[in-house]
């Protein structure tokens, strides 16, 4: 049994770390972005009582969240100014061009709800669907505040990066609007007690990727069933 989830757990991360890199090959501006987000969205799922397919399902689709944007053209995912209202079009559908990335391969699958979702808000003016509050898979929403709190403190073609402390309040500024109260809440206590005097997570680089021994616990528990 060890040897099929080593084997499960060898393909996802594998057919995971291609797309990433393929990823950041096209974009190098946001290399680390998605390990960034899949280590924050690791650490916030650890404060709930997740099951293991919904663990498995936050890290794996935290890691490949922004998949879609292989398939943004060039000048609007580069453009270094806002983005006009056609253009906001073509970069929105890199939820459902990422939804459909995953959805093409088994081991993949498990993680398409972070992928599609991580652009609602609980208010219901978010995108793709404009689904609100329990409409949106919890996991998402986790996913949600990791994408949003690393993409603010972060360097982008269209804005500087903000300050830990900056992205902070951002964050418990839209709690109730874009972000759910609970993970808001949960994310505010794991920044004050493990991030804001370790930032290594925000050092992370293109070759940092998860091992298959740092999951093999919880995805051998879901493999399994
Ligand atoms: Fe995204």
């Amino acid at each position: 049994m060890l040897e099929k989830y080593l084997h499960f757990e060898s393909e996802f991360y594998s057919a995971a770390k291609a797309l990433i890199y393929a990823l950041e090959i096209k974009d190098p501006y946001t290399s680390g972005h998605s390990y960034r987000v899949y280590k924050i969205a690791k650490e916030l799922g650890s404060m709930f009582e997740l099951s293991d397919a919904d663990r498995f399902a936050l890290e794996g689709g935290a890691l490949l969240h922004d998949i879609g944007k292989i398939g943004i053209r060039d000048d609007v995912l580069f453009k270094p100014a806002s983005l006009s209202a056609d253009e906001f079009k073509v970069m929105k559908s890199h939820v459902i061009l990422g939804a459909n990335i995953v959805s093409q391969v088994d081991c993949l699958k498990p993680c398409l709800e972070p992928v599609l979702f991580h652009h609602e808000r609980i208010d219901g003016k978010g995108y793709p669907h404009g689904i609100a509050g329990s409409e949106i898979p919890f996991i998402a929403k986790i996913c949600t505040v990791a994408d949003s709190y690393d993409a603010m403190t972060t360097n982008r073609v269209y804005m500087p990066a903000r300050t830990p402390e900056d992205g902070m309040e951002e964050v418990l500024r839209h709690s109730g609007t874009q972000f759910e109260p609970v993970v808001v809440e949960a994310f505010a206590e794991w920044w004050h007690k493990k991030y804001r005097d370790n930032d290594s997570i925000i050092q992370s680089q293109l070759t940092q990727y998860p091992t298959i021994e740092e999951h093999k616990e919880s995805k051998a528990k879901f493999l399994g069933r």
